[in-house]
């Protein structure tokens, strides 16, 4: 294990670290209705790696996905957020998504009266910058991901999340995930509430979508090293209490769930 005594605002480098790395966080922090829940997050994905970012409930993933998405809910009071070399703190979500920045939510929302596929169509257009992307190439483009992805293309036919099971939602995501062609996603539990069989269709989904963008580089937020098992993340950090107190190998995962949390909210010691 490395890191265990370091200051998560130190620089956290994983082996063989290229020099621009997909994703760069410096000591960010982000606080929500005046109260602050990240305190110095500090972490770098180089392309094509898989990171695992694990901790209890309510150590800030999630706010760390939404900040690292901009939304607007989230103040940003310090720090840095690099895409591809790019400073991106202070641009607005959809200017972000546009260079490439992919969110797989924890909870997706209902869309009604919007279509999976009209929806597609104009995240799509968005982030190719194509105003006018013909419903019949997305629907062949959509069609053919769903298949890969192992998905019944009527699926597209539907309202966006409307009635959706679990697994379909997490899916759907996926689906997003593989038409938007980011160059970091970052998945915000999309192996929660999933079966075996789905878990592992959810896995090789994504492993389908890395062998076709293989600089893409994805920050995985799970609670159980299932995933990781099919997924081999290059790396895995533990966030606790707003800061990232540890960060190793994917034995690391294993520890985490053997041992739980209680070893690592010792180490939050960093002022
Ligand atoms: N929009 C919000 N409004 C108010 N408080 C929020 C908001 N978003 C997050 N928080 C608070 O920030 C803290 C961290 O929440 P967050 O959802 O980031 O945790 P998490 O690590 O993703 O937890 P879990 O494992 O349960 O998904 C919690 O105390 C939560 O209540
Ligand atoms: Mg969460």
């Amino acid at each position: 294990m490395s890191g265990v005594n370091a200051c998560p605002s130190d620089t956290i480098a994983s082996p063989g670290m290229p020099l621009a790395a997909a994703l760069e966080i410096h000591d960010l922090h982000a606080s929500v209705e005046g109260r602050e829940i990240l305190r110095g997050v500090t972490l770098s994905v180089p392309n094509g790696e898989v990171h695992a970012l694990m901790g209890p409930n309510g150590s800030g993933k999630s706010t760390l996905a939404n900040v690292l998405l901009g939304n607007p809910v989230y103040e940003v009071t310090a720090g840095r957020i690099l895409l591809l070399g790019e400073d991106i703190t202070d641009l607005g979500p959809d200017a972000r998504a546009a260079r490439g920045l992919f969110l797989g939510f924890q909870h997706p929302e209902e869309i009604p009266g919007v279509s999976v596929l009209n929806f597609m169509r104009q995240a799509i257009a968005a982030r190719r910058g194509i105003e006018n992307y013909s419903v019949l190439e997305v629907r062949l483009e959509v069609l053919e991901w769903t298949k890969r992805l192992g998905m019944d293309g009527r699926f597209t036919e539907r309202y966006l999340n409307e009635g959706f099971s679990g697994g379909e939602r997490k899916r759907n995501e996926l689906l997003q995930m593989a038409l938007l062609q980011p160059e970091v996603a970052v998945l915000d539990e999309t192996d929660s509430g999933l079966d075996i069989d789905a878990l592992k269709a959810v896995a090789d989904g994504i492993a389908t979508i890395r062998a076709e963008r293989p600089q893409l580089g994805i920050v995985l937020i799970t609670h159980y090293h299932r995933i990781l098992d099919h997924l081999a993340p290059d790396v895995v950090h533990v966030l606790v209490d707003g800061r990232i107190v540890e960060t190793g190998g994917p034995d690391l995962a294993r520890i985490v769930e053997a041992e739980g949390f209680d070893t690592f909210r010792s180490k939050v010691t960093c002022p």
